[in-house]
């Protein structure tokens, strides 16, 4: 997630920008810059890659002032470079920004200010803030801030200087945090506390809406009509890892909790809910492209395999298309079956896992075109492949992937969606869909406050030494997934298993020693996951369900039960993947494992 920091006092402004900056490598970037006022204008900074990069620009070209903003980017809108990286300055080079967040009618407001004659530099979103501050400048900073937002539409954390009225910083909050660090004869701006604790413990916690004016002699914090608003400051009781985790005990963990805002933002102005649709803008591909293809491989590696099983569901169930799971690593050895009208898509929450990237290199020389469902924005996958939807779920640190899945889910979603209403979904059958998926945030809050819940599962069976996860249907990969948690996290051995299958040879390990997990919510299959746990129960294995309603038939046969709402079925993994991640990592920090680096375990396989 990307990072911002501003000062405005009497000491010198860079040294604290790059130290705030590091405060919040941690989060995942990759790019930065600062913008300083110099006392006669600003000036700006940037670059590419690592902070060391910008601290290396500023040492051939330093910079004197003491106030000024900075920022860590991680890429949204357009690849990492320097000048994609924030700050953006206006045309006239006398507003400086950095943002967090995406502004969804960006494309509008670019349009219209070309017209009006602005130049655009960079690819990003955050760029027609600057020059919207500039057009609008005629008074104090504030005044044209407040214009500026009240006409973009999407989210951000804004922090903005200007050589017109130096001194000040405004800062804007709307979906994405910032925060004043009130210092003594000096101030602060922040999107994450651990860029200034080594300042200030003092905080004010914008709430979305806020503005704040921000000068070395105090701060105010406005409404939308300039009106003062009263806000509490707050004392940071963390300690520097513990902030940098957000106070979870574990990046997992937090990332697991932040599935509800991940979800949001892989959705966030993708969905038309009228029309029962979705919007992707990068694909690539023209209607009749999208018409031709005539077969699909989905391509991927883990967790990422796992989501491209639910896609194959989605795209079979909904656009009526012939599709093909491959793992990567098989995918590039065999001789696959692939003409001009396949569709490769390629999923991976890194973009840089070597088999994956092979397996697309090998999909594109025999003629398919390429669609990448990645995380990181610039990867090789998302460079490389002929057209791509970003999950936009921010950076995943965690080893085990959670919150990176379920947005691939939801792109997988997306795009069936896109190419479903133009072959055989309805548009009753696709405003159904696409508001289920509108429904999907609350929905997964509700899931995680069953975490205690789990907790007291998990303490029940730390001690296990095998696991079973069943599932029918579009859960059935859950299963596999839930599977795949617990092994990499607490390396206890665990194996997913489509329910049926369990007359197939798996019954045989079924004893008061193996604890099984069914994936059951209500489906059109239900009926039949409740044969399979009858079947496990009269061998006295142990039962744990995900199910989405009360059901008569379970009585009696479930040691524990775990409560998740009801969606469509397509949609199902999204929620019931939820509980798993939990008791995985409940059990995986009873059982004293490194839960965020396990071992034998890389974030990103980049080697065959
Ligand atoms: C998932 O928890 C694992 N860390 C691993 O299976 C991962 O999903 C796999 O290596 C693929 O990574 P990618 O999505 O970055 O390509």
């Amino acid at each position: 997630m990307c990072g911002i920091i501003g000062y405005v006092g009497p000491k010198p402004v860079v040294p604290l920008l790059i130290e705030g900056l590091k405060r919040m490598e941690y989060r995942g970037y990759d790019s930065s810059g600062v913008a300083v006022l110099n006392g006669s204008g600003i000036e700006a900074r940037r670059a590419p890659g690592k902070i060391a990069a910008l601290e290396a620009v500023l040492d051939a070209h330093p910079i004197n002032g003491y106030e000024g903003i900075a920022h860590t980017r991680w890429a949204t809108h357009g690849a990492p470079s320097e000048r994609n990286a924030h700050p953006h300055l206006s045309a006239d080079g006398s507003v400086a920004v950095v943002h967090n967040g995406i502004i969804e009618n960006a494309t509008a407001l670019r349009g219209a200010l070309e017209e009006l004659g602005y130049k655009f530099i960079s690819e990003t979103d955050t760029e027609v803030v600057a020059h919207l501050v500039q057009e609008l400048f005629d008074g104090p900073l504030e005044e044209a801030v407040l214009g500026a937002l009240t006409k973009i539409e999407g989210t951000y954390g804004l922090a903005v200087i200007s050589s017109r009225d130096p001194g000040k910083i405004v800062a804007a909050r709307k979906g994405s945090p910032l925060l004043v660090g009130v210092g003594n004869g000096e101030n602060f701006v922040a999107s994450d506390p651990s860029a200034i604790l080594s300042h200030t413990r003092e905080v004010v916690y914008l709430d979305d809406g806020d503005v704040a004016v921000v000068e070395k002699g105090g701060y105010r914090v406005i409404d939308a009509h300039a009106e003062p608003i009263p806000r509490q400051v707050d004392r940071i009781q963390w300690d520097l890892a513990a902030i940098e985790r957000g106070g979870y005990d574990h990046f997992m963990l937090k990332e697991i909790y932040e599935q509800p805002e991940s979800v949001g933002n892989t959705m966030r102005g993708r969905l038309i809910l009228d029309d029962g649709n979705a919007k992707l803008g990068g694909i690539n591909l023209t209607h009749e492209q999208l018409l031709s293809i005539d077969n699909v491989i989905i391509t991927a590696c883990g967790t990422s395999w796992h989501s491209a099983l639910i896609g194959e569901m989605m795209i079979e169930d909904l656009c009526r298309i012939p599709v093909e799971v491959e793992y990567a690593s098989e995918f590039r050895y065999k001789n696959p079956i692939v003409t001009d009208r396949t569709l490769c898509i390629v999923i991976s929450q890194s973009g840089e896992t070597a088999d994956t990237l092979a397996a697309m290199r090998e999909a594109k020389r025999r003629g398919a075109r390429t669609l990448g469902l990645v995380n990181v924005v610039g990867s090789t996958i998302a460079r490389e492949d002929d057209g791509g939807v970003y999950l936009h779920a921010g950076p995943e640190i965690g080893v085990a992937s959670t919150k990176a899945f379920t947005s691939q889910v939801v792109a997988l979603a997306l795009f069936t969606l896109k190419l479903a209403r133009k072959r055989a979904l309805s548009v009753v059958r696709g405003r159904e869909v696409a508001q289920a998926m509108q429904d999907l945030p609350e929905q997964i809050r509700a899931v995680l406050a069953t975490a205690p819940a789990i907790e007291r599962i998990a303490e029940q069976f730390k001690g296990a030494a095998n696991f079973l996860y069943l599932g029918r249907g579009y859960n059935f990969p859950t299963a596999l997934e839930g599977a795949l948690k617990l092994k990499e996290i607490s390396y206890i051995h665990a194996e997913g298993y489509p329910a049926a299958e369990m007359k197939h040879g798996p019954i045989a390990l079924i004893d008061e020693n193996m604890p099984v997990v069914f994936v059951a919510p209500h489906d059109s299959v239900f009926d039949k996951v409740v044969s399979n746990i009858q079947e496990v129960r009269a061998r006295g294995g142990r039962t744990i369900a995900i199910t989405s309603r009360d059901e008569p038939s379970l009585a009696g046969l479930l040691d524990h039960e775990i409560r998740i709402p009801e969606t469509e079925a397509m949609l199902s993994p999204i929620l019931s993947v939820v509980p798993l991640q939990l008791l995985a990592y409940y059990i995986a920090v009873r059982r004293g494992t490194n839960v965020d680096q396990p071992r034998n375990l890389a974030k990103s396989v980049t080697v065959e």
